[in-house]
């Protein structure tokens, strides 16, 4: 199947259904008239309408109406919400999940397949999803036991980078520059690290490296971080963030 034929549903309307719709929209992968949310309120629904997506009350309807089904409620409703789908689900569906903390085991018991493969899901369903969500720059095939490393990672990270981001502008308005221009340099300067990395391909340890001129600024920015303990610090948080998600996995 073509990604341009194919239905999608989204069970949950929130924040993250709602950007990745947006996301395959703006990437012309899927017509908005090919879209269908659901979510017991209207909400989040009207945003949903205004982008030409339909919309529903009802969750079976969304596994009647699409083959690529994604789930994007909190994780504490999800129990239920399969429980309320599961007879509706066919061979047809491919299933998607974006619930944190929530196994494939628990996903297969409701009778359901997810991305994640080894289980139900084949070649075919697999570049089906790549194809639409990649344009959202989200689609990465892993094994599974990675989906709560890269919630540490990734899903959570986004906040340890918000920290850091707010601690540059705040050094740099103690040092009198004003709060707004602050915050806009050190957004830039998270975003031209980020490409750096991506478009080098560099381990990062390297691409500090290069920019430590020997007695300059930098090694002694640097010197001041690793004093604090900052590595520790992460690599801490992001083992928090991992086990929080795989004990909400056992809950
Ligand atoms: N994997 C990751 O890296 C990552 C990152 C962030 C979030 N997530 C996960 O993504 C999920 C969604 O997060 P979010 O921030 O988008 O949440 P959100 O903005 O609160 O959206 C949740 C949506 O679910 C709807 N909903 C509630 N009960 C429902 C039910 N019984 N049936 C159908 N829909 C129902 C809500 O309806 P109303 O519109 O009526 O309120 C809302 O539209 C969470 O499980 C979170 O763990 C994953």
């Amino acid at each position: 199947m073509e990604a341009a034929e194919v239905r999608v549903g989204f069970v949950g309307a929130g924040r993250m259904a709602g950007g990745l719709a947006r996301g395959l929209l703006r990437a012309g992968k899927v017509p908005a008239s090919s879209i269908l949310a659901s979510a017991p309120s209207d909400k989040n629904l009207d945003a949903w309408r205004e982008s030409g997506c339909r919309t529903t009350h009802c969750n079976l309807e969304v596994l009647q109406e699409s083959t690529l089904v994604i789930l994007a409620t909190k994780p504490h409703v999800l129990p239920g919400v399969l429980q309320e789908i599961r007879p509706a689900v066919g061979p047809h569906h491919i299933i998607v999940s974006l619930v944190a903390g929530v196994t494939l085991q628990t996903l297969q018991r409701a009778g359901a397949m997810v991305f994640a493969r080894g289980s139900g899901a084949g070649d075919e369903e697999a570049s089906l999803l790549k194809n639409l969500l990649s344009s959202c720059g989200l689609c990465e095939e892993v094994p599974e036991s990675y989906i709560n490393i890269h919630t540490g990672l990734s899903g959570s990270g986004v906040a340890y980078v918000y920290l850091f981001a707010e601690a540059m502008a705040e050094g740099a308005v103690k040092m009198g520059m004003p709060g707004g221009l602050a915050s806009r340099i050190a957004a830039q300067t998270l975003l031209g690290a980020a490409k750096m990395m991506l478009e080098t391909g560099e381990h990062p340890a390297k691409l500090r490296g290069d920019v430590c001129t020997p007695g300059g600024t930098t090694i002694h920015a640097l010197h001041q971080l690793e004093k604090g303990a900052l590595r520790a610090t992460v690599m801490n948080a992001v083992e928090a963030a991992t086990n929080r998600a795989r004990s909400m996995a056992e809950d």
